[in-house]
């Protein structure tokens, strides 16, 4: 498949970075002497000791072990504020535009490190330094960006929980890290709901081990009433007063963890994705400038929460690291109107526009006229991530929101790879909607069919990485082995990354979607074991199988197979007590969309579920279910097709 294609148009040639032939060139001098390249590269981020080695990285079985410029040291908070005082200290850093449209400001660098500086005083002041871990749990505020800079300035690792997860996957969060302190806020704000963050966080604590958590810094956003505990919970803006809003940015190794996010597998719990100091922030700040076509000047925003890695390279690290200036929304695109995205873009004069297919989606529902009532005339680029972007939506970006003057970049990547690994570049790629394109500098994608087999030219296959770059995760954290299994054992050698994709005439990459058993709900990420085991966690269910369908705004919604327990009556009842279940256990972004109550589950005679079946009739789509004869019990399948949810 070619697709259609949409050449380079003069506008985004104009002043861009590179070119095409640029593009070309950068690439292959960067395939061909990674170290040579990255050497280079690795300047554009201040070095307290600079590094003199820059790659070294193994993918061998049993070997795995990830490097980069091993010998420099650096501090992340220097680079994203220090560095800029002199030259950019009153321009604005952050943008925060609240909830409520009458409510937003400007931070300027000087601002955001005193900011900083006050938070690391206060996490200083309770024992928190370098290599310590904290745990953030926050709503879309600009506390949550110092928190993260704080913890960075200490040497300390932060791992964000994104606020909607609930108290029990925010426990198991707090726990998995060894997190002694906590950081929050009262409540959230989203769409003029509130959010009980303070109060699950307490909850949380609960399952835990008495002694884990010391101390919770609590921001206040609402002013709503939490209960605070005596000697354990403190008022941010009170502990901010008893210190200064000076702190000295620790210099720490290259390798040196700078946080820990935890994402979802196709098997067993999340893992904590272990992302360091150097190579991350070249690798951030680089793909920030080039796939976005940052200028001087640009006021550029992501849509994303900083609960996801997104919001980690792409709303914070990247941007404030180029000193750019960074929009950070606390709200939803359907509040107070459907308009909302593009008077942002209006009130803020953005440039730069990088949002998830989700949102284009269901927006796209609404009709052009709630996009046509805005100017959106400081518009350049337009970006998209999360998952596959199917070519309608790629239009309706490209002709209603960009009035066809914007270049789109669909960038494909994940939690692992820090930053953006498959897009186009303003200026330097024709487009074709639908497909990520090419490959950034420094990254070689391989396709390689069902046995590890590589393929040349035009292919569908599934899509590795072969060769490191300097913003790849080093670790699962406390699991190596874990991390080796998952990523490096399936094509030996190689990092899968667990997507299927096709590789046409052209070179370029088109995304399919998972090949495993993960799904993407609206553009996050669940493993559908996750899911299962919350359900069967229920008292009236004996098993459960999850699978992903085609969802017209979601991209992938949750279809869930039920097996009661004898003498269970599966209705509707039941049906809403295990979402409302679910919802509790995980947080509402894993509430099954279907749920199918199904006597018996297709199973081959040595137990396995055949999911490749219940994925078909999940499609409604059971015309080829191919061989159910090693089924151990062939009719179960009738009654599946039989009663079946999602009918076109
Ligand atoms: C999917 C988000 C198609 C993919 C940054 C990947 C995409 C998973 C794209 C990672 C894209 C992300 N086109 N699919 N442009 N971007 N994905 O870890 O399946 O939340 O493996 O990282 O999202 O999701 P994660």
């Amino acid at each position: 498949m070619q697709g259609k294609v949409i050449e380079v148009k003069d506008a985004w040639r104009e002043g861009a970075h590179v070119d095409d032939s640029k593009y070309r060139e950068m690439y292959a001098a960067s395939v061909a002497d990674p170290n040579a390249f990255w050497a280079e590269h690795g300047k554009r981020i201040d070095w307290m000791t600079p590094f003199s080695t820059v790659k070294n990285t193994s993918f061998e079985p049993g070997k795995v072990s990830i490097k980069w410029f091993e010998d420099g040291k650096t501090n992340v908070a220097h680079n994203c504020i220090d560095r800029h005082l002199e030259t950019r200290g009153d321009q604005t850093a952050i943008i925060w535009e609240g909830d409520n449209p009458d409510e937003s400001k400007h931070i300027t660098y000087r601002e955001l490190h005193a900011q900083v500086c006050r938070m690391a005083n206060v996490l200083r002041n309770r024992g928190v330094g370098k290599g310590d871990r904290v745990t953030l749990y926050m709503p879309m505020i600009p506390e949550a960006a110092y928190a993260m800079l704080a913890c960075a300035r200490l040497g300390a690792i932060h791992a964000i929980v994104f606020g909607g997860f609930s108290p029990d996957s925010l426990a198991s969060r707090i726990q998995g890290c060894g997190s002694k302190l906590v950081i929050t806020a009262d409540e959230g704000l989203r769409g003029g709901r509130k959010v009980p963050l303070k109060a699950n966080v307490d909850e949380a604590i609960k399952r835990l081990d008495a002694d884990l958590v010391d101390h919770v810094i609590v921001v206040r956003r609402t002013g709503g009433s939490v209960s605070m505990e005596a000697g354990r919970d403190v008022y941010y803006d009170e502990a901010a007063e008893q210190v200064t809003d000076e702190c000295p940015a620790v210099a720490v190794e290259a390798e040196h963890p700078l946080f820990i996010l935890y994402t979802s597998g196709s098997t067993g719990q999340p893992k904590g994705v272990v992302h360091t100091t150097g190579g991350y922030l070249v690798y951030a700040s680089m793909t920030h400038e080039y796939v976005f076509d940052y200028r001087e000047g640009d006021v550029y925003w992501c849509t994303a929460d900083v609960g996801w890695v997104t919001g980690h390279s792409y709303i914070v690290y990247g941007p404030l690291a180029n000193g750019a200036t960074t929009l950070m929304f606390e709200g939803i695109p359907t509040y107070p109107s459907t308009s909302r995205f593009w008077e942002v873009i209006d009130k803020h004069k953005v440039n730069i526009f990088y949002t998830a297919p989700t949102a284009i989606r269901s927006l796209m529902g609404g009709g052009e006229g709630p996009v046509k009532k805005t100017s959106r005339a400081s518009l350049r680029v337009l970006g998209s991530v999360g998952e596959p972007i199917n070519p309608e939506a790629w239009e309706w970006y490209y002709n209603v929101v960009g009035d066809k003057r914007c270049s789109i970049v669909d960038t494909w990547w994940q939690t692992e790879t820090g930053g953006i690994l498959i897009t186009p570049l303003p200026g330097a790629t024709a487009l074709k909607p639908g497909s990520a394109t090419r490959p950034f500098f420094g990254v070689t994608p391989e396709m390689v069919d069902a046995e590890g087999k590589v393929l040349e030219g035009a292919c569908e296959g599934n899509l590795c990485i072969a060769d490191s770059w300097p913003g790849q995760m080093r670790t699962v954290y406390g699991d190596h082995e874990r991390f080796e299994q998952t990523y490096f054992s399936t094509y030996p050698g190689k990092y899968f990354t667990g997507d299927g994709a096709r590789r046409d005439a052209d070179g370029y990459y088109w995304i399919t979607g998972r090949v495993d058993d993960v799904i993407n709900v609206s553009g996050h990420r669940m493993g559908t074991a996750e899911v299962e085991s919350s359900l069967v966690a229920h008292p009236k269910v004996a098993e459960a199988a999850v699978v992903g369908y085609p969802h017209n705004v979601k991209g992938q919604g949750i279809y869930a197979y039920v097996t009661l327990n004898d003498g269970e009556e599966g209705d509707d009842a039941l049906r809403k007590e295990l979402v409302t279940w679910v919802r509790k256990d995980i947080g509402p972004i894993a509430s099954p969309d279907l749920i199918q109550f199904a006597p018996g589950l297709p199973k081959t005679r040595s137990g396995k579920i055949m999911r490749r079946i219940l994925r078909k009739i999940a499609e409604d789509d059971f015309s080829s279910l191919g061989d159910t004869s090693t089924l151990a019990e062939p009719a179960v399948v009738d009654d599946l097709i039989e009663n079946r949810q999602n009918r076109a």
